[in-house]
This record gives structure tokens, C-alpha cells and sequence, in this order.
């Protein structure tokens, strides 16, 4: 292809290209003078390459001399093999230099406040109010080449497989459907407000009623809740809807499109078909709906061994409906200080747990600060249970199921981390399945729904919609990754009366169901597919793929913890003339 200012990238030059008469366009990296000779790294998105100018060329050497980092330059000049001293290993274009015959710069540049280098440690508000720069760093090039890259798989995917693209409206009517809306003020309506879509869920199902088949998006998703290391209130997802379909076809059609993204753009190979758990086992077992299964450390429950200990903690929790669970940290003694041990017992009364019992496992002495409460028995049906061995150290945690799962979940990974387990290059894809249809929310005194109010009950279960409604699970499934649930989707309700009683108990009158679903009940009297979808985090997919811990790694222009874009400074106040049209009025805070 013809550009006007380059015939080559940079980063693209090879030893092949000896003798070549090249142009280059690009950033100045670094500019280094060695008194009648100077050296120019020209960095452009593909990498950067040497350039090499001396006296020989007085027009292009003075210009050079002017030359600071990131100015933008264009040059011409010839590839040429590097003499051996000046070989470096670690480019990949270090072999070659460009011998500049002729040096135009572009335009010239402030020292940036932050260095151009994929180690710069300059702290990430300064680095995010200069987004544009930091986004020249090469790692942040691979990204968002990366996350063009798993986009474009994914759209090829899914129209082979016969899916539909189709843009559903950012101005859509507010719902609860988890998080808080972002809301959109409506200028014509006044007093009336849009929101934001916190997924495409409703219109996504709407366009199965409407004939669709098989849709799929990449959407723009917004959600007003606080942050953590993996959400942000504007995210991506893939999104995709089929008719006629059960689990097993979205399953398998979805574990594809992953599969062949992580063979493109990673090289790795997932095994297919993959793991399947149900929610009750990943909870017995891992503590949490979303495992990481690269390590054991797996949850044991002591419940029926110790219901009728004479230690209260345990024997009081199992009688008010609790459980006792434990760990077995295999060899960990070794490796685990009693401050160290004293550590993991703070850090489980962050997840609630109102103690940490642990027993330090022993040939002859042991040491644990519950041995005195608990019976020889009742410490060698542990053991047993546990299959603890001298080296162990056992951690035990009595409360409701909730906490005790949580607590022992959360400890689980701590464990890990402080054990060091080497866990690189694992990538350990599973399915969770049936989740609970329903939650209570203690503080709220409801039940709210645990995927979305559309999702259809499992066949079986139905009968306890009118009689025990935590009893009742659903037709639900996450994918989960090394601990991460990366998406997750459900078979949809097609049957009004069915929607109309888990409506019913989420709490909703019939008149609140029809004012705020009111669309989709109406839609579905006229003859609705059965059908299910499910829908991945981009981002979150981005970031397994570049191996980022952090999400606003993988996006182009993300958001603070406080919901911020510090380069644009939004969100902002606005011209009072705009809020007068909008029928909008501020109270002094
Ligand atoms: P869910 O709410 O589970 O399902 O979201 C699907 C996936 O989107 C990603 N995700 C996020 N990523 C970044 N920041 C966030 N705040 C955030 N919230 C969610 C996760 C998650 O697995 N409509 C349903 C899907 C369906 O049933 O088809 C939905 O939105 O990777
Ligand atoms: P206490 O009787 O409160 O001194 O507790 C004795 C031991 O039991 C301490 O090591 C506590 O950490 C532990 N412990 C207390 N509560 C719990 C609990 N709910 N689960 C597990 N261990 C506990």
C-alpha cells in the first residue's frame, strides 16, 4: 500500500531488507550523540529501529542535532547491517541500522511528563491524564492490537456459525437488573430519563421473539457500581442469543469460539469438551462459583464429625444450620510462620469468619490452639477426613454456609499466593452450572435474582417456586478461567405464566411487573422460541490474553476508581442553559 509519508514500518525491517532504500515515519525514542556521529531509535506502532546519521550528510546531521524524543520525524535513508559491537540481541531489529540520507521532522514535542517505556513506573493518575502517551508504549500497542484481534475472531466466529450482528440502542429504558443505571435525561420527555443498557438482555430476547434466530453483539455495557480489579462502569461484552437451542448447544458453540480465540491469538490449545461442575460442587469443594482449579487446597466439611463436639464453636454453628469446613495446606508447615498463621487469621475476619482454627500436624507434640476443646476421636476423624500427615497444617472455619464458604474460598487463594504455587501458563477453563434460581437479600428482606429475572428454573425445580424458593435452580451456566468468570448466560423463560411467577417472587405485584417489563410481557403472548444466550466479558478476555491483572490495561480510554476519565476530566459540570432544557435543577451538596 502507498502512504504518502512511509514505504516501510519500522518495526518490520529485517536483514533481508539490506541495501534498501527505505522512508520512515515515527516518534523519536531516544536520540543519542556521540560528537559526529548520532544514533535516532524511530519508534512507529510495529516497533523501532536505529537510525544512523553523521557529518558526511551536514543538512540531515543538523536537522538530526535539533531532533529531541518524541518528536515526529520522516526519514529516508538505506538499511545496513550494524557493525558486530553495535549488534543488540534484544531488539528484534537490532541486527540492522537505517543510514539516514535525508531527515524532516514532523513536528516537534514538550518532554512528555512520562516515560515512553513499557517499564515506566510514573504513577498511573499522571499516567491516565496522559492516556495518549501512554498508550504509544509498546505493550499498550500489543493491546490494542490484541483486542482488535479477539474481536475480529470472534465476529468471523460467530457469522460462520450463522449469527446475526445487530446494534441494539444505548437510549433504552432504565431496569433493575443488578447494578444501578447510569441515566440518560430526557430533553423532549421532560422529567422522563433513558438508561443506559447495563446488558442488551431484554432486546436480545425481544429479537428471538421477532425471528432473529441467532444474534450476537459486541455491546457496550454500563453499570453504576463500585470498582474492583476486574470491572469497570463501561465495559464490552460478546453477546450473543440463539432460538431453538438447550445448554449444551450454547455451551458448545461458545467453549468453540473460546477455544479458537485462544489458538490465534495465544497459541494454546483448550481442551474440548470442557469440565463441567455443578454451582453445589464448586461451593463444597472450592468455596466459590467461580474456582480456580490450578491448585488442590480443596474444601472438606467436618460437619458430621464435629456436630456434637464439645467445643461450642463448632457443635453451636452446625445446630443453627451452619457448617465446619476445612483446608488441608498440604506440607505448608515449613513454609507458614505463626505470625504467618496469625496473618491468614486476620485476613479471614475481612471475609467475615469470626475465628481461624488450624492445627499444626505433627509425629508426636502437635500444636493447635483448639486441641484442648476437641476429643482424640474427633481430631483422628479429621485427620482421616482431612488426609492430614506430619507437615500439614489444617485451617478450620465454623458459621453459616455463606461465611464459611467465602472465608474458606478467599483463604484458599491467600494460601496459594503465600505458598507461592507457580501457576504460570495454567489455563483452566471450566463451566459452572445450576446455579440457585434466587438469593435472599438479608439486609433488603427479599429474594433477588441471581442471574437475571428471565432465566427459566430448571425443569425439576419448578414445583418449588410456590413452596421453597431457594431450593429452586436454574437453567444458568458461567465459564470460569484460573478464578475469573470471564461469562456466564442462562436458557431464557419463554412462557408468560412462568416469567409471571418468578416475577412474583422477586417481589413484584403484577402492576409493577407490567409497568416496568410490561414490553416483554406483552411480547411474549405472541409465540415465543424457546431460547438462551449468554454473553462474555471482552475486557476480561482481553486481559487473559495479555496477561494484565488490571482492566484498565486493556482498555483504550478507561475510568478511575471514582468513575473518572482523568485525560477528558469527565464527568463535568455543565452550562446552566443545558440543564434548563433538560428541566433539571442541582441542589447544593
Ligand atoms: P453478566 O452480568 O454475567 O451477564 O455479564 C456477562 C459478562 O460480562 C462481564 N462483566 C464485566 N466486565 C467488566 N466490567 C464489569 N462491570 C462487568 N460486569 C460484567 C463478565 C461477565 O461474565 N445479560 C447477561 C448475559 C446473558 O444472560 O446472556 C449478562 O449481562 O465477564
Ligand atoms: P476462642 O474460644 O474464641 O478463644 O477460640 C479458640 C480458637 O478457635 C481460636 O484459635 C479461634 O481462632 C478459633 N475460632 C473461634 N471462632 C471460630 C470459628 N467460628 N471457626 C473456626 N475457628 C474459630
Amino acid at each position: 500500500m502507498k502512504t504518502f509519508y512511509r514505504n516501510a514500518m519500522c518495526g518490520e525491517l529485517k536483514a533481508e531488507d539490506i541495501g534498501k532504500i527505505v522512508e520512515l515515519s515515527g516518534w523519536v525514542d531516544n536520540r543519542r550523540n556521540l560528537g559526529g556521529v548520532l544514533f535516532i531509535d524511530l519508534r512507529d506502532r510495529s516497533g523501532k529501529i536505529q537510525l544512523v546519521v553523521n557529518e558526511e550528510k551536514p543538512e540531515a546531521f543538523e536537522t538530526a542535532e535539533k531532533v529531541r524524543n518524541e518528536y515526529v520525524l520522516n526519514v529516508k535513508g538505506k538499511v545496513v547491517l550494524r557493525s558486530e559491537q553495535n549488534v543488540n540481541p534484544n531488539l528484534p531489529t537490532g541486527e540492522i541500522e537505517v543510514e539516514i540520507q535525508e531527515l524532516k521532522i514532523l513536528d516537534t514535542a514538550e518532554t512528555p511528563p512520562i516515560y515512553i517505556e513499557d517499564n515506566d513506573q510514573t504513577n498511573e493518575a499522571v499516567r491516565l491524564k496522559y492516556r495518549y502517551l501512554d498508550l504509544r508504549k509498546p505493550k499498550f500497542q500489543k493491546m490494542l492490537m490484541t483486542r482488535a484481534k479477539t474481536a475480529a475472531i470472534a465476529r468471523n466466529y460467530l457469522n460462520d456459525c450463522g449469527f446475526c450482528e445487530i446494534e441494539t440502542p444505548m437510549l433504552a429504558k432504565p431496569t433493575p437488573e443488578g447494578a444501578r443505571d447510569f441515566l440518560v435525561p430526557s430533553r423532549v420527555q421532560k422529567g422522563k430519563f433513558f438508561g443506559l443498557p447495563q446488558s442488551p438482555q431484554l432486546y436480545k430476547q425481544i429479537l428471538m421473539i421477532s425471528g432473529v434466530d441467532r444474534y450476537y453483539q459486541l455491546a457496550k455495557c454500563f453499570r453504576d457500581e463500585d470498582l474492583r480489579q476486574d470491572r469497570q462502569p463501561e465495559f464490552t461484552q460478546i453477546d450473543m442469543e440463539m432460538s431453538f437451542v438447550d445448554k449444551d448447544d450454547i455451551i458448545a458453540i461458545s467453549e468453540g469460539m473460546i477455544a479458537k480465540i485462544m489458538k490465534e491469538v495465544k497459541g494454546i490449545d483448550v481442551q474440548l469438551p470442557m469440565i463441567r461442575m455443578t454451582y453445589q460442587e464448586a461451593m463444597d469443594q472450592y468455596g466459590s462459583d467461580k474456582p480456580d482449579t490450578r491448585f488442590g487446597l480443596k474444601l472438606t466439611d467436618l460437619s458430621d464429625i464435629v456436630k456434637d463436639s464439645e467445643f461450642k464453636v463448632f457443635s453451636g454453628a452446625i445446630k443453627k444450620g451452619g457448617s465446619v469446613r476445612a483446608i488441608n495446606a498440604k506440607g505448608a508447615q515449613e513454609k507458614l510462620s505463626k505470625k504467618a498463621i496469625k496473618g491468614l487469621e486476620n485476613f479471614a475476619k475481612i471475609y467475615k469468619a469470626k475465628g481461624l482454627a488450624w492445627i499444626d500436624v505433627s509425629e508426636g507434640e502437635m500444636k493447635s490452639p483448639i486441641l484442648k476443646f476437641i476429643s482424640e476421636a474427633e481430631k483422628q476423624e479429621i485427620f482421616k477426613r482431612t488426609n492430614a500427615e506430619p507437615g500439614d497444617l489444617v485451617f478450620i472455619i465454623a458459621d453459616t454456609n455463606e461465611i464459611v464458604w467465602n472465608a474458606l474460598g478467599q483463604l484458599r487463594l491467600e494460601l496459594a499466593r503465600k505458598l507461592e504455587y507457580d501457576l504460570k501458563d495454567q489455563y483452566n477453563f471450566l463451566w459452572v452450572t445450576d446455579f440457585p434460581l434466587l438469593e435472599y437479600d438479608a439486609e433488603a428482606g427479599r429474594y433477588t435474582a441471581k442471574h437475571h429475572p428471565f432465566t427459566m428454573p430448571l425443569a425439576e425445580d419448578l414445583q418449588y417456586l410456590e413452596t421453597d424458593l431457594l431450593k429452586v435452580r436454574a437453567d444458568a451456566y458461567d465459564m470460569v478461567i484460573n478464578g475469573v468468570e470471564l461469562g456466564g448466560g442462562s436458557i431464557r423463560i419463554h412462557n408468560q405464566d412462568v416469567q409471571s411467577q418468578v416475577f412474583k417472587a422477586l417481589g413484584f405485584t403484577e402492576e409493577s411487573a407490567w409497568r416496568q417489563f410490561g414490553f416483554l410481557l406483552e411480547a411474549l403472548k405472541y409465540g415465543t422460541p424457546p431460547h438462551g444466550g449468554l454473553a462474555f466479558g471482552l475486557d476480561r478476555l482481553v486481559m487473559l490474553l495479555t496477561d494484565s491483572d488490571n482492566i484498565r490495561d486493556v482498555i483504550a480510554f478507561p475510568k478511575t476508581q471514582n468513575h473518572g476519565c482523568l485525560m477528558m476530566d469527565a464527568p463535568a459540570e455543565t452550562e446552566l442553559d443545558q440543564l434548563i432544557d433538560l428541566g433539571i435543577s442541582i441542589d447544593e451538596i
